[in-house]
C-alpha cells in the first residue's frame, strides 16, 4: 500500500471525525482534488463555503480563498494546508497603496477581483470573480466612474465585454501573464482541429486567439459540452485533471508558458500537498483567523457580489 493511499484514507476518516468539508480549487494537485468533497472555481467555492454546515472547512486553495470562506461563514474553523499559499495578484496590491489609488479617484465605484486581501476587499464596493465579472460590472450605476483592481488583464477583458470604461490597477497573475503567444500560435498550426480555451487573466495578445474565454469552471463546462475533440487549454494545468475525468475520449493540450516548461503551474496553489492536507487536519493547524472588524468590513462587498450574481 503506498503512502499516498494511506493519506487519502486517513483524510476520509479525519473528515468524518471532525465533521469537516474539504473544498478544493481546480489548480490543486490531482490527488488533492480527488479527496475533496467539492472542487470548483472561486465563485462556486465561496458559495459552497457560505452554505456549508460542517464544523470545519478545510480549504485547498490559496490564502484569499480561505479568507473569503472565513468572511462568509465565520463560525466555522477554516484550515489551509499551507498558510504561505498566497497569490501574486493579491500580494502586488498592498492595502496602503490601494488606499492612495482610491483617494485619487473620489466618488468612484470600486470593483475588486476576489484575488485580493481582506483589507483591499474592505475598501471596495463590490467583489467579482472571473465567472461573474461582466455581470457585476454591468450592474454598477452608469453614472459612476469604475476602479477595477487588481488584475489589469481581466479588467481589459471586462471593459471589452461591457463597454464600460474603467481605471485599472496595474496587477497581473504570474502564471497567466507568461503564456507565450508565439508558442500558442505554433500549437494552433500544429493542431488546426483544436479549439483554444483561455482564462481572462491572460494578456489580450493571447486572449485574441481564444475560441472561448472563461473562468476555470467556465472552461471546464465548455470543453465538456463542445462537439470538438481537441482543445488547447490556456490556464493553470491543474484544470486538465477534471477535463480528462469528464471527457476521457477528448484530447487536452496545455498551452506552454514563455519558459522551458511544457505546462504552467501556480507555485502558490502547489504549496498544498496531500501530506500537508492530512497533517493540517490531524493537527488542526494552520488555521485561518482574522480580526472581526476587518471580517465585517470585507463581508459587505462580498455579500453584494453574491446578491448580484443570482
Ligand atoms: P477562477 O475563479 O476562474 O477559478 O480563477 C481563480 C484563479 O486564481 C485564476 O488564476
Ligand atoms: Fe493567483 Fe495566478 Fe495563482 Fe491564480 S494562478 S492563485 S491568480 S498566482
Amino acid at each position: 500500500m503506498s503512502t499516498e493511499v494511506d493519506y487519502a484514507q486517513e483524510i476520509q476518516e479525519l473528515k468524518r471525525s471532525m465533521n469537516a468539508v474539504i473544498l478544493a480549487h481546480y489548480y490543486q494537485e490531482s490527488e488533492v482534488q480527488d479527496v475533496a468533497d467539492f472542487v470548483g472555481d472561486s465563485l462556486a467555492l465561496a458559495q459552497a463555503a457560505e452554505r456549508t454546515e460542517a464544523d470545519v472547512i478545510v480549504f485547498c486553495g490559496v490564502h484569499f480563498m480561505a479568507e473569503t470562506a472565513k468572511i462568509l461563514n465565520p463560525t466555522r474553523q477554516v484550515l489551509l494546508p499551507d498558510l504561505k499559499a498566497g497569490c501574486s495578484l493579491s500580494d502586488r496590491c498592498p492595502p496602503a497603496a490601494f488606499k492612495v489609488f482610491k483617494e485619487k479617484h473620489p466618488g468612484a465605484f470600486v470593483v475588486s477581483y476576489v484575488n485580493s486581501s481582506a483589507a483591499v476587499k474592505a475598501m471596495s464596493d463590490v467583489i467579482c470573480t472571473s465567472s461573474n465579472a461582466v455581470k457585476i460590472v454591468n450592474q454598477v450605476p452608469r453614472d459612476r466612474q469604475i476602479l477595477f483592481a487588481p488584475d489589469q488583464h481581466l479588467g481589459r477583458h471586462v471593459m471589452k465585454q461591457t463597454g464600460r470604461d474603467m481605471v485599472l490597477w496595474p496587477g497581473s497573475c504570474i502564471v497567466h501573464e507568461i503564456f507565450s503567444e508565439k508558442k500558442l500560435v505554433g500549437l494552433k498550426v500544429e493542431h488546426p482541429d483544436a479549439e483554444v480555451v483561455a482564462h481572462p487573466e491572460c494578456e489580450q495578445a493571447v486572449l485574441r486567439h481564444a475560441d472561448f474565454i472563461g473562468s476555470t469552471k467556465g472552461l471546464l463546462d465548455y470543453v465538456l459540452k463542445s462537439p470538438k475533440q481537441k482543445f488547447i487549454v490556456v490556464t493553470e494545468a491543474g484544470i486538465l485533471h477534471q477535463m480528462k475525468k469528464g471527457a476521457p475520449q477528448k484530447t487536452f493540450i496545455p498551452a506552454p508558458p514563455d519558459n522551458g516548461c511544457a505546462c504552467n503551474e501556480c507555485p502558490y496553489m502547489r504549496l498544498n500537498t496531500l501530506e500537508k492536507l492530512w497533517k493540517c487536519m490531524k493537527e488542526r493547524t494552520p488555521e485561518l483567523t482574522m480580526r472581526e472588524d476587518l471580517r465585517e468590513a470585507a463581508r459587505a462587498p462580498l455579500q453584494l457580489m453574491l446578491e448580484w450574481s443570482r
